[in-house]
């Protein structure tokens, strides 16, 4: 079995999502967020505050490339979908999943969240991001999960596990 690995916008319940399918499946579940923090021993605010988002970006990439490609759930950061290689990895190597839940469920969920240094900006601009974003994650999933406000955790899990 390919690893799972769950793509989507920050907010959109990957790490939850992620845990969840890799109890049933009784699997390692990794997040490359957690990965790249107790790498560079830096919290993820840290990272873009003092080296910038290019040197976050180069360690996402790293990272993702050493995860296991067979039996494990993977977690990204909302903006691993950024890079074409990383991209290319997830359609060649994992099974791409995309949670997609609405820009006003992840706005709801995410008030006032100071941990993600790229949800700290102008809804403007943090609508455009979503938007820009969406076929990009399409381009390297095989399965796409609309989440709706009153999707349950398990209702998704059983939902990626009947794909
Ligand atoms: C980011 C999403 C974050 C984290 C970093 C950048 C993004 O992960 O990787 O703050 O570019 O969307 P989550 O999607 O888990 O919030």
């Amino acid at each position: 079995m390919k690893s799972i690995c769950l793509v989507g916008f920050m907010g959109s319940g990957k790490t939850t999502i992620g845990k969840e399918l890799a109890k049933q499946l009784h699997i390692d579940f990794y997040d490359t967020d957690v990965e790249i923090e107790a790498w560079r021993k830096m919290s993820i605010p840290q990272i873009f505050e003092k080296e910038g988002e290019e040197y976050f970006r180069q360690y996402e990439a790293e990272i993702l490339r050493k995860l296991p490609t067979n039996y494990a759930i993977i977690a990204t950061g909302g903006g691993v979908v950024e890079r074409k290689e990383n991209r290319n990895w997830i359609k060649e190597s994992l099974l791409g999943v995309y949670l997609k839940p609405t820009f006003d469920i992840i706005s709801n969920r995410l008030t006032d969240d100071k941990s993600r240094p790229l949800w700290n900006k102008q809804e403007e601009e943090k609508r455009e991001l979503f938007i820009r974003r969406i076929p990009l994650y399409e381009d390297c999933v095989k399965i796409s999960i609309d989440i709706k406000t009153e999707s349950t955790v398990k209702e998704t899990v059983n939902t990626i596990l009947n794909s």
